[in-house]
């Protein structure tokens, strides 16, 4: 039988929906700037669709544009800025950055109640303990599709594929606080075929367009795939071969479709949640 389809656009249009009726309840505007330096092309559409939504749901959002030869003392400045200024909420730094700016150091520049991206160590230690933190979005994002497919998570055996910082460490810890048994593959990993299709749930984070097989998926798995590749022919694919794999898995996720919207959607959520406990409020 051919999987559901897990429809990230309509799971992220209601959450936004959400967003948005708290927004419009609120004295004041959450406040987000979206900082992107330098011209990559799939960073400008993804910074513009950001802002877009973030001004659809009442914030009060603007994207700052920095030439692709910027300083990086000029842009920890701005950062810096940014910290300090009380009408911002959220502060977003597009990666990746242009190769002469460290990317840590910009990270740990952003001051952790403002990281909307979850990315700060202060944010990732915090999660990793198992206290409040902001949450990286696009795990975020994959634990609501979990959730509005009502894929049961306690016990089940869960395989992540890839260990960025982004993705895969913070999925470890969702699935691990979601009680899930968590396994993370990579690229060293010996036998990613036998490890995948050990999983109750896929979460695949690689990079790689269609690497993950429809045979390396078991019968009735939920997968959650987070690539964004351009396949050699020029589609837009996932890390998923989705024509194999929606003939095995029980649910699958769309590329496009899926987990992109949903960052979109967690990214205003964690805005939000940052703007209300900046003044006190929310949990
Ligand atoms: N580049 C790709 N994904 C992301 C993201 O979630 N946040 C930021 N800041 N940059 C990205």
């Amino acid at each position: 039988m051919a999987a559901r389809v897990i429809d990230g656009k309509a799971v992220a249009g209601r959450l936004r929906g959400r967003v948005a009726a708290r927004v419009a309840a609120l004295p004041f505007r959450p406040g987000l700037r979206v900082v992107r330096v330098g011209d990559d092309p799939a960073s400008g559409v993804y910074v513009r669709n950001k802002d877009r939504a973030a001004l659809a749901a009442g914030f009060d959002s603007a994207t700052l544009r920095l030439p692709a030869d910027t300083a990086e003392a000029a842009l920890l400045d701005l950062v810096g800025e940014l910290n300090e200024d009380p009408a911002v909420d959220g502060i977003l730094v597009q990666l990746p950055l242009p190769p002469h700016i460290r990317q840590e150091a910009v990270v740990d520049a952003v001051r952790p109640d403002k990281d909307v991206d979850g990315f700060h160590p202060v944010n990732a230690g915090l999660l990793s303990t198992r206290q409040r933190s902001l949450v990286p979005c696009t795990p975020k994002g994959v634990m609501h599709l979990l959730r509005e497919a009502g894929v049961a998570l306690p016990g089940a055996r869960a395989v992540v594929l890839g260990r960025s910082q982004i993705v895969g460490r913070p999925m470890l810890q969702l699935l691990l606080d979601a009680d899930c048994t968590v396994t993370v593959a990579h690229s060293r990993t010996r036998d990613l075929r036998a490890e995948c299709r050990r999983a109750d749930v896929l979460i695949a984070a690689v990079g790689r367009p269609e690497m993950v097989r429809g045979d390396w998926i078991a019968p009735g798995a939920a997968v959650i795939d987070v690539g964004i590749n351009r396949s050699p022919d020029g589609r837009l694919v996932g890390d998923v071969a989705f024509a194999e794999a929606v003939g095995h898995a029980g649910a699958i996720t769309p590329v496009p479709g899926g987990v992109g919207p949903m960052t979109i959607a967690c990214l205003l959520e964690n805005t939000l949640i940052a703007a209300l406990r900046r003044r006190g409020e929310g949990s």
